[in-house]
């Protein structure tokens, strides 16, 4: 079935709907959506149906890239991928088929319950005095579907389940929640709703506000489903599209209301993080509409720090990055009302080049006397040391050094002091895998195993030759032996562990030698291997020698002789 599905599924075409691919020889070129790059390496093979990003590691055949791309588990994107491909699936019942439309139908279901509720003439009376009171215009509510989700425990539970939906799919999408005596309940209750959409304006999860102080917290979000993950989804992004590749720019801000009433006011190339730091998915996903963002966060401490942890995942993908300072205390959405659309985009234009905002908001903190002048460094560094790329950091360095008056050296030193200390945050690629791997050694073994991917009687002969431990790294022995019994490059991922699969990927879309030195490669390999066992045997004389076991010893010794003919 897996074969099948993947067979009638182009994986280039499936790729295209979210990367603009470049045909680069063999094969296919673009901007990893799994991480923000500027240089594409992600790389496609249309042939085989595979995927790899030389960046970030992400690899993988037409599933694996559906399963990324959405969260969904191995047998939903098999579902997805084969209800496109036309291809029915036996062991899966009908009415599991197309799962995913049932998800998107059944989120819009719930959109426009919402929706009818607050047009309702009395329960949706609050709701609505509520937006009446907070600016928002009814066509605004309308554009961006608000509802209202009623006062009640099961409104929504009974209207959806009427429809045939199953609780447990409303769970998943995290509409109800699992009561303990086992039936469920509304998630929203007596809250204004704000659907999320995805980029073609189709509800995929919900955000509700709390209509009174004491409801808490202030939002409810609906946790990441199958159709939504809050950390690649942009709000308003849909709405914002075309405005975004007009402008060239994106304007962004951090809250539901703040996003609702840029729209409201005519800044239509708005979007919103949702209170969450920026992801090097949503900047990555900005990336491929425009080439500047405005950052326009509240002008408080939080908003500030929110600034500073944009900086390297902007600079990290490219986009040109300014900040808007509003006066404190205010947020878009009280700026706006209070000072209008004009002002609002005047502050827009203004925006100082992140790394300018965060030190000209620490040097407001702190007066320039020698004390105060360290404390900016030591308040900036981090985030110089945040930033990966050289050229970048260097600017940044001379422009404190020269801001403070202090000699750039002294400013590099400090630097480097807080780059020991720093450790690399886990979500980074680890550069050690990133970095080609140069040793002869490696090389050796990753040709050879290059050779038998790539042609069969390679394959068989090497299979012969070679042993398990001629490879010095474990997961080149894995795909070695997965290798010895087939030579197709699907079986083989599928055959090894998830770490060895990365290395398949990276074989698989790896240059090849210009020349192929299959004999010089197995004769090092051996040697590598003669040497490791060299350096075992010694040790084990070593310990055996201790334990006074002659017969290991005299053992030992006789392997360690006959290596060395
Ligand atoms: P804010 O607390 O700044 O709220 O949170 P806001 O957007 O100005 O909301 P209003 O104007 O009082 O209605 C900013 C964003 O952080 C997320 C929401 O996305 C919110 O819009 N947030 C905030 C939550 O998810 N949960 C919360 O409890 C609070
Ligand atoms: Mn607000």
């Amino acid at each position: 079935m897996r074969e099948l599905v993947r067979g009638r599924t182009d994986i280039v075409e499936l790729v295209s709907a979210y990367v603009t691919l470049r045909k680069q020889g063999r094969r296919y070129v673009g901007l990893c959506p799994f991480h923000s790059e500027k240089t594409p390496s992600f790389t496609v093979d249309r042939d085989r149906g595979l995927f790899y990003c030389f960046g970030c590691g992400a690899g993988g055949d037409v599933f694996e890239f559906v399963m990324r791309m959405h969260g969904l588990s191995f047998p939903e994107a098999i579902r997805e991928l084969a209800r496109r491909a036309g291809v029915q699936l036996e062991e899966a019942p009908d009415h599991r088929r197309g799962e995913w439309e049932r998800w998107l139908r059944a989120a819009d279901g719930a959109a426009g319950f919402f929706e009818r509720a607050l047009a309702h003439p009395e329960a949706g009376r609050a709701a609505r005095e509520y937006l009446d009171r907070r600016g928002v215009d009814p066509a605004t509510a309308r554009r961006f579907r608000l509802g209202y989700a009623p006062d009640s425990w099961d409104a929504l539970l009974r209207h959806l389940t009427g429809q045939g939906y199953e609780p447990q799919l409303l769970e998943r999408l995290g509409l109800v929640h699992p009561r303990a005596d086992g039936g469920w309940y509304d998630t929203f209750r007596h809250r204004l709703v704000f659907p999320i959409f995805d980029p073609q304006g189709r509800p995929v999860a919900f955000g509700g506000r709390a209509l009174r102080d004491a409801d808490q917290p202030k939002y409810l979000n609906s946790r990441d489903n199958p159709l939504f993950s809050k950390g690649r989804t942009l709000y308003g992004l849909h709405l914002a599209r075309e405005a975004l590749s007009r402008s060239g720019r994106a304007v962004v801000v951090e809250g539901y209301m703040d996003l609702v009433a840029c729209h409201q006011y005519g800044v239509a190339e708005a979007v919103a993080t949702l209170g969450t730091a920026l992801t090097s998915e949503q900047a990555a996903l900005l990336r491929r509409h425009c080439q500047a963002v405005v950052l326009v966060y509240d002008s408080d401490e939080a908003g500030r720090r929110a600034v500073e942890r944009a900086l390297p995942v902007l600079e990290e993908a490219g986009l040109e990055a300014t900040a808007a300072v509003l006066p404190e205390g205010l947020d878009p959405d009280a700026f706006l009302r209070a000072y209008g659309a004009e002002e609002f985009r005047r502050r827009v234009d203004a925006g100082l080049p992140l790394f300018r905002f965060a030190l000209e908001s620490s040097l407001r903190r702190h007066p320039l006397t020698p004390e105060g002048k360290v404390r900016v460094v030591d308040e900036v560094l981090p985030l110089i040391a945040s930033v990966r790329h050289d050229v970048a950091r260097s600017e940044h360095l001379a422009q404190l050094s020269q801001r403070l008056g202090i000699p750039e050296d002294a400013v590099r030193a400090r630097l480097r002091a807080v780059r020991r200390q720093k450790v690399r945050p886990s979500q980074e690629p680890d550069p050690l895998r990133l970095a080609v791997d140069r040793s002869a050694q490696r090389a050796a073994e990753q040709h050879l195993l290059q050779r038998m991917l790539d042609e069969e009687e390679a394959r068989v002969r090497l299979a012969q030759r070679l042993r398990e431990e001629d490879f010095s790294d474990p997961l080149h022995r894995e795909v070695f032996v997965a290798l010895c019994r087939t030579g197709d490059v699907h079986a083989v991922r599928e055959a090894v562990s998830e770490a060895a699969r990365e290395v398949v990927h990276r074989l698989w879309f790896g240059p090849r030698p210009a020349r192929a030195d299959e004999e010089g490669w197995v004769t090092r390999i051996r040697a590598e291997q003669r040497r490791r066992r060299r350096e075992e045997l010694v040790a084990e004389i070593a310990r055996a020698e201790q334990a006074g076991d002659v017969e290991r010893v005299r053992a030992a010794q006789e392997e360690l002789r006959a290596l060395a003919e």
